[in-house]
């Protein structure tokens, strides 16, 4: 079957980034779906065939096959995070995981070329913790509407209006913001990260729902700013009890993104590792997860007896993501991810000193 020639951007109209200078640019490979792509491509079906219908199968595998051949040949390593479609996370990464473990395996790794399958921050973060590294990131435009809620100039208010209190941002804030806080945190280590601070008082941004989460696990007093995830704030209590009631059997576990009285009517809330450990640990019969919808899709390829059911929300920011524009990535060595180094330097303090924190 003849593939459509897809590519993300048109690469004659754009001035090349430093990367392609030094590197050069490849030409675009064949994408048909031949007999040879279709074996090759064989193993990795077999993990996705869960959640990938047979008959859409032979339009991603002439990208997957491709992408895997180039990123070989540029010695790249593809990190993906949780809420990749199944295609990207099982067929083309080579690490996957939440915010964090994705910078961790980004400096970890010997490769000098990341491809970052996320959102803006995440890159950027790679490339605070890796700045030698060249970072790209197939689509510049995916962003969060948390990290897009709060600038460096709001957090240096944030400081003036609390002398003497310790900022903590959440890992999904730029490098601006993160050069501006005392240390970040993530949704698995929160309530660590806040105990560590050693005071009575505390500003937890720019989550208001992460931050409540968290204050009701800690003596500490948590201050807040009015940032919300777009994708986890449209969950309702209502409507969890009203699946609970056509469903009594269903276990419910949430991401602490979401508002406290929908963590409240769940069995289990986690970060976005966190609740896929649960599920495997568990391997609970019929399970709800109240978070991306891409979460259980991965999660069902790997544990395909357990029944996912919805309700989901899709964050349309990890959508802008696809494995044309990886293709792309590769071909074109585009969109590189830059942090100013004065920033990256004082960003780079506030994101080890939460890696260090004992566990
Ligand atoms: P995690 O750090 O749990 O992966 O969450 C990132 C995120 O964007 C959740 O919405
Ligand atoms: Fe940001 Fe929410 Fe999307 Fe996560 S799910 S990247 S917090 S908008």
């Amino acid at each position: 079957m003849m593939m459509p020639a897809q590519t993300a951007t048109d690469f004659a109209t754009r001035k090349p980034s430093k990367a392609a200078l030094q590197r050069g640019v490849l030409p675009m490979p064949e994408l048909e779906y031949t007999d040879e792509i279709a074996a090759e491509t064989a193993p990795i079906y077999e993990q996705v065939k869960h959640v990938i219908p047979p008959m859409e199968w032979p339009f991603h595998a002439p990208y997957v096959a491709a992408i895997n051949r180039l990123k070989k040949e540029r010695g790249a390593v593809i990190l993906a995070h949780n809420y990749q479609t199944p295609e990207i996370f099982h067929g083309v990464s080579d690490f996957r995981g939440d915010s964090l473990q994705l910078a961790i395996e980004a400096a970890r790794s010997d490769a000098d070329l990341i491809i970052q399958c996320g959102v803006h921050f995440m890159a950027e973060t790679s490339k605070i913790l890796c700045p030698e590294k060249t970072v790209l990131i197939p689509d510049s435009t995916a962003g969060c509407s948390l990290a897009s809620s709060i600038t460096a100039a709001d957090v240096r208010e944030l400081r003036e209006r609390y002398p003497g209190v310790p900022i903590i941002t959440y890992v999904n804030t730029s490098a601006d913001v993160k050069a501006e806080c005392d240390i970040c945190c993530t949704s698995s280590n929160a309530v660590q990260v806040v105990e560590s601070m050693g005071t009575d008082r505390v500003l937890l941004i720019p989550d208001q729902y992460l931050a409540k989460n968290v204050a009701r696990q800690t003596d500490v007093e948590v201050l807040t700013y009015a940032g919300s995830c777009e994708v986890h704030e449209r969950f309702t209590a209502d409507e969890i009890r009203s699946y609970r009631r056509s469903m009594p059997d269903v276990q419910v576990i949430a991401h602490p993104e979401c508002p406290p009285e929908v963590v409240d009517e769940a069995d289990f809330s986690g970060s976005t590792k966190g609740m896929i450990d649960w599920v495997k640990t568990n391997r609970p019969e019929k399970v709800m997860m109240i978070t991306e919808c891409s979460m259980a899709d991965n999660v069902a390829s790997e544990a395909p007896e357990v029944n996912f059911v919805r309700p989901c929300n899709l964050c349309p920011h990890m959508k802008k993501i696809t494995l044309p524009k990886i293709l792309d990535s590769l071909l074109y060595m585009q969109e590189e991810v830059t942090v100013d180094p004065m920033v990256a330097d004082k960003a780079r303090q506030a994101v080890e000193r939460m890696i260090n924190l004992k566990s």
